[in-house]
């Protein structure tokens, strides 16, 4: 499917690895709606890109928000392509903590909340929005992207929400692309390792350092380009399905 003449919604479109990919969509043709709440990164970026890019401000978690993001993309043009690459709040905490107690659970549910419930959010309501656009000869609507994380598979001391969010994730994918598949629509998951965005910038050169010299090959942080490269091949080959793809230099977590 050709990306060119397709709108792409993206979450977290504003910022790190959604920001990559709204820039790669766009440069490839497509119209592109930026879901996101950093109101001044989204609005100077979709000034940046032209009439094809439009900022509709967007909680993942809230059912009109999404509902409003997608009739926006709707009204863009053919809209065939979601990707959910929105990040924000995860709690760092174990399961017992040093002084005994057990970890809270509000943080838990934020967390599930804004990365598990917050992509099936997204899922649910512009699946049924592609599935109104007329399919290829080959039967094609579209597609949709989530974003999940190797934490997914081998999560951190310390991550168990973000783990269990993402394993979420992975969860879903062969579900969605089930569920859909009669739609002509396709579920895709990419599990990134550890990516240079500039939430990772912020922890300082040495702890990148760190990361880095446990990066197989090539040894460093991946590039926002690189997940952006996957989610356009991902789009645009419809025999890609149910599957999740790890986007790592075969990094694999230790404990800590
Ligand atoms: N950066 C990495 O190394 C890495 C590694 C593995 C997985 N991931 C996953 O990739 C995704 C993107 O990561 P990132 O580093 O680009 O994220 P990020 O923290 O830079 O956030 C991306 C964008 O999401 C927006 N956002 C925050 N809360 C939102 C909400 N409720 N609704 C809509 N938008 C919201 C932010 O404003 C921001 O512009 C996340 O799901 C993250 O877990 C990232």
């Amino acid at each position: 499917m050709n990306l060119a003449g397709s709108v792409v919604l993206v979450t977290g479109g504003a910022g790190g690895l959604g920001e990559a990919t709204v820039r790669r969509v766009a440069a490839a043709g497509a119209s592109v709606v930026i879901a996101d709440l950093a109101d001044d990164r989204a609005e100077k970026l979709a000034a940046e890109l032209g009439p094809g890019a439009r900022y509709v401000r967007t909680d993942v978690t809230d059912e009109a928000g999404v509902a409003q993001a997608v009739e926006e993309a709707k009204k863009l043009g053919t809209f065939r392509y979601a990707v959910v690459a929105h990040g924000g709040f995860g709690v760092a905490e174990k399961v017992v903590g040093r002084d005994g107690s057990p970890a809270g659970l509000a943080g838990f549910t934020k967390t599930v909340d804004l990365y598990l419930t917050g992509t099936f959010n997204v899922l649910r309501i512009a699946a049924a929005a592609i599935a109104e656009s007329e399919p290829d000869v080959d039967g094609q609507r579209g597609a949709i992207v989530a974003t999940a994380s190797i934490a997914a598979f081998e999560g951190q001391i310390g991550q168990i929400a973000y783990a269990a969010a993402k394993a979420g994730v992975v969860g879903m994918t062969l579900v969605a692309a089930r569920d859909l598949g009669s739609l002509g629509i396709r579920a895709v998951t990419v599990a990134p390792g550890t990516m240079r965005t500039p939430i990772m910038e912020s922890v300082g050169d040495e702890a990148l350092a760190r990361f880095a010299a446990n990066i197989p090959n090539p040894r460093r942080l991946g590039r926002p380009e690189e997940y952006a490269a996957l989610v356009q091949h991902i789009l645009e080959n419809p025999y890609l399905n149910g599957e999740t793809i790890r986007l790592d230099g075969a990094q694999r977590f230790g404990p800590r």
